[in-house]
């Protein structure tokens, strides 16, 4: 077999990522926010929902750094597909199993972007009802926002760069980084 054809042994170490935030600074960030949210939501039983798949390894550390009572629920929107590149069309794939009407909801998810996911799935919230619906997410790429969306609870701003890691994929690779990383050619393997 020749060198060129032999793939990378680790995909945590793949040359085409760029660290952007170590696993220690995440946990270190989601520990506050984890804190801060209990403090807010103490006596209320907040629900919070997920927005797959990207929020999963963050609602995972997020909840267990709450020390509060609260519900979990998961809501999946479509998404950019195989895209580095928002095609602006928001649909919801799979629906909570709850309902949400006088209830205090914290959506939790990955990023923000442009903002067009979030600002429709706020809004549908509010429309059937529910008490409030705040907003966590642990990346804010803030440069790129074309709908104004208020992060209640936010990770990091970020530069206008595609990141994956710690929940983010590119075409459903890489999730599972414990870090976030810069992905530094889209076309590399
Ligand atoms: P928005 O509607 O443009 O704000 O896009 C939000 C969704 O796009 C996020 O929930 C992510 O799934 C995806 N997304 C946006 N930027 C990135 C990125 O840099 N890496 C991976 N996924 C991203
Ligand atoms: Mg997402």
């Amino acid at each position: 077999m020749s060198s060129s054809s032999v793939r990378a042994a680790s995909e945590f170490t793949n040359p085409n990522l760029e660290p952007l935030f170590s696993a220690e600074q995440i946990q270190a960030r989601i520990a506050e926010m984890g804190a801060e949210i209990a403090r807010e939501y103490a006596g209320r039983n907040p629900l919070l929902v997920g927005v797959l798949k990207g929020a999963c390894v963050f609602l995972s550390d997020l909840v267990r750094a709450t020390d509060a009572r609260l519900g979990l629920e998961f809501i999946a929107i479509s998404s950019y597909g195989n895209s580095t590149r928002s095609s602006g069309e928001v649909r919801i794939v799979k629906d909570l199993d709850v309902p949400v009407e006088g209830r205090d909801i914290l959506v939790v998810e990955d990023i923000v972007d442009t903002g067009l996911t979030l600002s429709y799935l706020l809004q549908t919230l509010h429309t059937r009802g529910a008490r409030s619906v705040k907003l966590a997410a642990l990346l804010d790429k803030w440069e790129r926002r074309e709908r104004e969306v208020e992060i209640d609870y936010v990770g990091f701003r970020i530069p206008d760069a595609f990141v994956v890691g710690y929940g983010l994929d590119f075409a459903e690779r890489y999730r599972n980084l414990p870090y976030v990383a810069v992905l530094k050619d889209p076309d590399a393997d």
